[in-house]
């Protein structure tokens, strides 16, 4: 198989996990017999720099016109004080490949509990994904403004955009144990009073999943103290994009989270879920798993490669069974690691399953 990847390494440990998720992706190449043609792009703050914007013209249409597109993450000090910063590329970029459905799986592998500082038999056996409505909501809405003395956000969302995300979660609900827990505030805004209505609609149209509401103070704690009692979670950009970074506690590590942003037809986004780490970037500590369990993410839902991204998720679950540990997964047992040595033993133990296969 023949696939364009565009590549937007981006600003901080960005770079560095990069790396390691193409040189894994070379070594799936050349294991399957693909061609993965990668075409590397400036984006966030390193576009700042260089052309004046997060999102240049010539990085956008190049994202347009590939299979897939790879990210690692912008931002970082440099640019927080500036008008123009990394992230409202980002956002650009997500809106304008119209990838409204963000995927965040959250997994705990099996004997690997202890990876989480929550109590093991609590984590134990949790598997379920975020279904992250990624384009709309308070990020996007207007009107957005902002003067010396009075600041505003506006969250709207339409039938529409509520309808697509949700009748997403109940087609993955389908093919996985088959419950949708819808998360909001519908005690209080509008906005989600609505977005209950549609959940209720579409539930009538798939009775064969089981359908649960929470309000999003009691989901962000059940999460931590019951997290196997979920499936599929539904909910709007901003509570997804909270939740998930505190769910990121129940596997370990934020650093080994990835997520895939897809759309109704076009490329998919694929990047980890943690940010550019600008306390730890160019020190060897980023954990790179994230980014790479994203690049198999993309295998199997852009390409529709099952082999390919199950042979990487092994690889990564063989590593860190035998032991080997990135600082923010490392409790004084086990092998602590670089970045580029877990890529290693990572890589490694790909094309070592390929001999013995
Ligand atoms: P962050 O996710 O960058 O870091 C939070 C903490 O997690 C830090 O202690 C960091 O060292 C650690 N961490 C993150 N990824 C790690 C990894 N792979 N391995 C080991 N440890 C890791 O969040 P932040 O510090 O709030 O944000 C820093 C910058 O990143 C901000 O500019 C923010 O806007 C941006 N950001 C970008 C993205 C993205 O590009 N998708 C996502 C989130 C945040
Ligand atoms: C994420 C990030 C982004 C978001 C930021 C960097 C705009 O936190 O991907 O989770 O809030 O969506
Ligand atoms: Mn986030």
């Amino acid at each position: 198989m023949k696939k364009k990847i565009t590549v937007l390494p981006g600003d901080g440990i960005g770079p560095e996990v990069m790396k390691g998720a193409l040189q894994v992706l070379e070594g799936v190449a050349a294991r399957f017999g693909h061609e993965f043609q990668t075409t590397e792009k400036r984006f966030g703050g390193t576009a700042i720099d260089q052309d004046g914007k997060p999102l240049p013209d010539d990085t956008l249409e190049t994202c347009k016109n590939s299979d897939a597109v790879l990210l690692g993450a912008v931002g970082g000090p440099k640019w927080d004080s500036q008008t123009v910063r990394p992230e409202q590329g980002l956002l650009a970029l997500r809106k304008e490949l119209n990838v409204f459905a963000n995927l965040r799986p959250v997994t705990v592998f099996p004997g690997l509990e202890n990876l989480s500082p929550l109590k093991s038999n609590r984590v134990k056996g949790a598997d379920f994904v975020f279904v992250r409505e990624l384009t709309g909501g308070i990020y996007f809405s207007e009107p957005k403004t902002r003067d010396e003395k009075h600041a505003v956000d506006t969250l709207s969302y339409t039938r529409e955009e509520i309808t697509r995300i949700i009748e997403k979660a109940y087609e993955l609900a389908r093919v996985r144990r088959k419950k949708v827990t819808s998360v909001d505030k519908a005690n209080v805004l509008e906005t989600s009073k609505l977005w209950r209505e549609i959940v209720e609609e579409t539930a009538k149209k798939y009775s064969d999943v089981e359908t649960e509401h929470l309000l999003v103070d009691y989901a962000a704690m059940r999460m931590i103290s019951s997290p196997s009692s979920f499936d599929v979670v539904v909910t709007e950009n901003m509570f997804g994009d909270i939740l998930s970074d505190e769910a990121s506690v129940i596997p370990g590590s934020l650093g080994m989270m990835p997520s895939a942003s897809i759309s109704q037809k076009g490329p998919g986004l694929y990047e980890p879920i943690h940010g550019s780490a600008p306390d730890i970037a160019g020190s060897g500590k980023a954990n790179p798993i994230g980014m790479i369990l994203s690049t198999a993410m993309m295998l199997r839902h852009s390409f529709k490669l099952e082999k390919e991204a199950a042979a990487v998720e092994l690889a990564v679950f063989e590593t860190l069974q035998a032991g080997y540990r990135t600082q923010d997964i490392y409790d004084g047992t086990g092998n602590l690691v670089s970045t580029k040595e877990m890529v290693n033993q990572i890589h490694f133990r790909m094309i070592e399953d390929s001999t013995s296969a």
